[in-house]
């Protein structure tokens, strides 16, 4: 099998992966855009190709596709390049180990804004000695954005760390012990009853700029959001406006619409802003590189390959 392999990450970064997957399938025939150029005959012949963050138009000549493999869970990026082959399928990755990594960052997150983590380290800044109330995890409402792979997996640690936890979905998701809603119009009451929303949607058309200044009025004064999912969910000058006015307590936020964060942007001196370089779960290679090996023994096989894209809603 020919493989198209096109990652744009740092230098080190990318021969690490370049290691694993060709360790991974060292009988099929690796093809390097940057060693060979996306012009030729390799490239454009290529039956697969793995790519993270490709530059729009890499894949537009590659006309014998069989699989798209691609190494994030989020695909926003991948299918915002409108010349991707159109029939081609897509294969996001699903890694059990990327899911774990996730629930872990939502769970300190919630513990700390629950143990008031954040309060206190303002307060050793200070020099104070203030303890503030304490509540109990069963008292402290979470509700969680998306119920998929990193959704499902955060709302059951949540639960079992003894948080109530509810879920909401576009359609329908049942998840032993939490209460799940699903669809717009069941999602005001699920946010005005929360004390901490987690967000793990997918950035799609319906769910961009969900977090906007009405959306935000929709959550209670004290409670707080964790974004864990796209910069682009939130509205960051309307995120910026309720938090300074009152509006809500606080921002976990690990995803931002223009990444790196600036090094001037208001948010890393916000107090009520704690900020992460989207790493709450970054994709694991030891695992991933499994993954991306077995769905590629599917299509030599002939079978469907696994955690394929539905490219009309967008995830
Ligand atoms: P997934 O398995 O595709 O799950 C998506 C969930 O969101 C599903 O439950 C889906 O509902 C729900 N959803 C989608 N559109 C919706 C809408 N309009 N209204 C209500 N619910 C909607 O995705 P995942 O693997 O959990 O990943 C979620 C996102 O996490 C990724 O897309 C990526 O952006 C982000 N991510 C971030 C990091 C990081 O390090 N910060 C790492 C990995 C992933 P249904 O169940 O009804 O389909
Ligand atoms: C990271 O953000 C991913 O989508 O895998």
């Amino acid at each position: 099998m020919r493989i198209a392999f096109d990652a744009r990450m740092d230098g080190a970064e990318r021969a690490d992966w370049w290691r694993a997957l060709t360790d991974a399938l060292p009988d099929d025939e690796w093809i390097d855009p940057i060693a060979e150029g996306t012009t030729s005959p390799r490239w454009r012949e290529a039956d697969i190709a793995v790519v993270a963050n490709p530059l729009p138009g890499r894949l537009a000549n590659c006309t014998q596709l069989r699989l798209v493999q691609s190494l994030w869970a989020g695909v926003d990026r991948l299918l915002a390049d409108t010349t991707l082959p159109r029939d081609v399928p897509i294969a996001r990755m699903v890694d059990p180990m990327m899911n774990r990594a996730m629930a872990e960052t939502a769970m300190w997150a919630v513990l700390s804004l629950h143990r008031r983590a954040f309060d206190y380290a303002a307060q050793q800044r200070r020099t104070q000695w203030h303890p503030l109330p304490q509540r109990r995890a069963d008292e402290v409402a979470v509700l969680v954005l998306g119920l998929g792979q990193m959704g499902r997996t955060t709302a059951l640690q949540l639960a079992a760390l003894g948080y109530r936890v509810s879920g909401w979905s576009a359609r329908a998701q049942q998840v032993e012990g939490i209460a799940t809603r699903a669809g717009w119009a069941a999602l005001p009451a699920a946010l005005g009853a929360a004390d901490i929303v987690v967000n793990l949607l997918p950035l799609t058309d319906d769910t961009r700029g969900l977090f906007d200044r009405a959306r935000l009025a929709q959550m209670r004064t004290d409670a707080s959001l964790v974004n864990l999912a796209r910069g682009a969910h939130v509205v960051e000058k309307d995120l910026l406006e309720a938090l300074n006015a009152g509006r809500l307590a606080y921002a976990v936020l690990d995803v931002f619409d223009t990444e790196p964060l600036p090094a001037t942007h208001v948010f890393w001196f916000h107090p009520r802003i704690t900020v992460w370089p989207h790493a709450a779960a970054q994709t694991d290679l030891r695992s991933a590189a499994a993954v991306v090996a077995a769905n590629i023994e599917a299509v030599r096989r002939g079978d469907p390959a696994a955690h394929l894209v539905d490219r009309s809603r967008g995830y």
